[in-house]
């Protein structure tokens, strides 16, 4: 009998040993401990022993057996269940080394990047940064530029309409800006003078894409509103422009353009260091209605306004000859910068 209990409680053991899981120790807890556990199912049989010390000695051993097997089970619970922890803290560990060698960074879009260039030069030099919307209404796009109906203007600007009529609006009056001048506008009705502003944004025209050419663009518009300004304030804060952004060696010139915002109104160039001239964008002196479509009283104050196309000023300075090419999203196009 003794040695059956022996066996018994040895064979639990090394089983037991090898419980590599909570659930194999919760089976085990079953087959080995409790009332109908193995072991205690070998105590009916100490009705067959003959004497009294045999049923003792046999009862003692059982009852030993149990205590050990009830013990090597704690322990095996208690290693498994420490070692199931570590095995989910490893599995969902985050690697949070820090990376050496080069990191595979993406950069901003060329027209991004030249659009944050400008902000910075233009705020260095004393501009603050505005905003309008690019579902505009005809009232700010063109009315309020100086550009009624009818006007022959409007012709050359291929507006894009939106199917959607303003609250008290008359159907077609409202489009996708076609320029960034429309926030000139906004920003007079918005603040009193001074106003020295910037409003860089994205235009949008019925145009067909070609290396030129796209339906939705950018362009940069500054107005200055104030008492005396004259064109040679004008003038001079092209020329500081051109050499903050493009270099000490360039330099700026205007010649006399027709628009319908200003009056007068300049094309302004600027001039490479080696003496060739590339054309920027248009300027002018803000047209007395204007500043009135804008509640400024134009024999109190003046200003003047410009506004440029960005896209191709990020062409030219990556030497791009396509348009097209900055929208494609090609990985080829794109790694080269
Ligand atoms: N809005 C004009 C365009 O899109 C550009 C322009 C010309 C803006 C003269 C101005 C300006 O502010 O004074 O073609």
């Amino acid at each position: 009998m003794i040695s059956d209990i022996t066996a018994a409680r040895d064979a639990a053991l090394a089983h037991i040993a090898q419980a590599s899981s909570p659930d194999d120790v919760a089976a085990m807890t079953t087959r080995y401990a409790g009332k109908k556990g193995e072991l205690a199912g070998l105590k009916k049989q100490l009705g067959s022993l003959e004497s009294i010390d045999e049923k003792k000695a046999a009862g003692a051993a059982i009852n030993e057996a149990i205590a050990t097997v009830d013990a090597a089970l704690d322990e095996r619970r208690t290693a498994v269940a420490a070692a199931a922890v570590a095995a989910q803290v490893e599995a969902e560990r985050l690697d949070l080394t820090e990376y050496i060698g080069k990191p595979a960074r993406g950069h901003a879009h060329l027209v991004t990047q030249a659009w944050e260039r400008l902000e910075d030069v233009f705020v260095g030099m004393g501009f603050r940064v505005a905003e309008g919307p690019e579902v505009e209404t005809d009232w700010h796009n063109f009315e309020a530029l100086n550009m009624g109906e009818g006007h022959p203007a409007r012709g050359e600007f291929d507006t894009l309409f939106v199917d959607h009529v303003a609250p008290g609006g008359q159907p077609g009056s409202t489009l996708l800006r076609t320029h960034t001048s429309p926030v000139q506008i906004r920003t007079m009705l918005d603040q009193a003078p001074p106003i020295y502003i910037i409003a860089p944004g994205r235009v949008f025209r019925r145009d067909t894409p070609d290396a030129t050419h796209m339906p939705v663009f950018h362009q940069i518009e500054g107005l200055v509103v104030d008492r005396d300004i004259s064109m040679a304030d004008l003038a001079g804060t092209i020329d500081a422009f051109t050499k903050a952004f493009f270099g000490k060696s360039w330099s700026s010139r205007l010649r006399p353009d027709y628009f319908p915002f200003t009056e007068p109104s300049a094309e302004f160039d600027i001039q490479r260091p080696d003496g060739s001239w590339i054309e920027l964008g248009g300027c002018g002196m803000v047209h007395p209605n204007v500043l009135r479509a804008g509640g400024i009283d134009p024999e109190e104050y003046s200003g003047f306004a410009f506004g440029f196309g960005i896209d191709r000023m990020a062409l030219m300075r990556h030497g791009v000859d396509d348009l097209r090419a900055m929208y494609a999203d090609d990985m080829r196009f794109v790694e080269q910068f």
